[in-house]
């Protein structure tokens, strides 16, 4: 007897192949090494480390987080060890792991994102970048780099001339008022992927003593309560670009996943989930397998719904 053929979940991102669609998101995963006693780094997809600056940054003040309906808020403040320690005393381990390791990377200016992916680019070990561009501009008034088209062609553009060697996913804010504009201006800026999308700006408070619930008077807004609106920026976002998306945003569940894939994503990431589940990324890969053994297909094009397609 012939043994059955193993189920094949792999993925095309631009120019890079991941070993199947599932990969936690940055911020929810640490620099990945914190997870090897729980999770086998080798059955992911990849991971996103958490965002890394030119700079060490201490972060923001207790409590950083706060779970609110269905959702959960926080205010990290970009806590990092910075790019240099990252590449001397993280990156060296993960060398040993057969994951896509991509590294998540922001600024508060142009020259900062710059100065990151170059000291990442003489380092081995990295699958790709992903550009947070979510952060205030502090030359431009503090506002958003991805608020905007031209901000977003300028810092994109930037981070591609230094990114000579690897791919560049754009992470993009979900904060915008056509997702549309601003992915079509990352994918001319030279993004080999984009990731759709980041948490939303939100706050909690105690009306009792006045405060906010965190250190910080406002935070961001993930896990399930944001699925069914970045869904809809994934599908938008599909329809202005031909660039691979990684959606993500309160993705659970396999069908949440299901979901991220019909509306045009080719992999997704998993983040506010980890922090009830470690290993959520590892059984998503597990109950994604036994879909399409269950469903006797081999391949993910097999079972996924084109959402486009059904709707026509
Ligand atoms: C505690 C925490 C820290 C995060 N830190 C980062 C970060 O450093 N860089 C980044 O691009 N996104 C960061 N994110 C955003 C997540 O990667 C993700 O885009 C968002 O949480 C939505 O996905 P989710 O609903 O699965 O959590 C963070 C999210 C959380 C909850």
């Amino acid at each position: 007897m012939t043994p059955a053929r193993a189920v094949d979940l792999s993925v095309q991102i631009g120019a890079l192949r991941l070993r199947n669609p599932i990969l936690a998101a940055s911020g929810a995963f640490g620099y990945g090494l914190e997870f090897n006693h729980l999770v086998n780094l080798n059955r992911l997809g990849g991971f996103v480390t958490k965002g890394l600056s030119r700079e060490p940054i201490e972060g923001a003040p207790p409590p950083r987080l706060y779970p609110t309906p269905s959702g959960m808020l926080n205010a990290v403040g970009l806590q990092n060890v910075g790019v240099r320690a990252f590449v001397a005393e993280k990156l060296p381990a993960l060398r040993n792991f057969d994951t896509a390791v991509i590294a998540n990377v922001f600024g508060y200016t142009l020259e900062d994102y710059v100065e990151v992916i170059r000291v990442l680019e003489s380092a081995e070990g990295l699958a790709g970048y992903e550009l947070n561009i979510s952060c205030p501009n502090v030359k431009n008034g503090g506002r958003q780099f991805g608020s905007d088209p031209t901000l977003v062609s300028e810092v994109v553009g930037a981070a591609r001339k230094a990114a000579t060697g690897r791919p560049l996913w754009v992470k993009l804010s979900p904060l915008v008022t056509d997702i549309g504009l601003i992915a079509r201006a990352a994918e001319e800026a030279g993004a080999d992927a984009l990731t759709v999308a980041n948490t939303y700006p939100a706050m909690a408070l105690d009306f009792h003593s006045g405060k906010s619930r965190l250190g910080s008077p406002t935070g961001g807004l993930s896990g399930p309560a944001i699925k069914p609106i970045t869904l809809r920026l994934v599908w938008e976002a599909r329809k202005a670009i031909q660039s691979p998306i990684i959606g993500l945003g309160g993705i659970e569940t396999v069908d949440d996943v299901l979901e991220y894939l019909s509306v045009g994503a080719s992999a997704v990431q998993v983040g506010t989930a980890t922090f009830a589940d470690p290993r959520v990324s590892e059984r998503l890969v597990e109950a994604l397998t036994k879909v399409l053994e269950r469903d006797k297909v081999f391949t993910l094009n097999e079972i996924v719904v084109n959402f486009e397609a059904e709707n026509d």
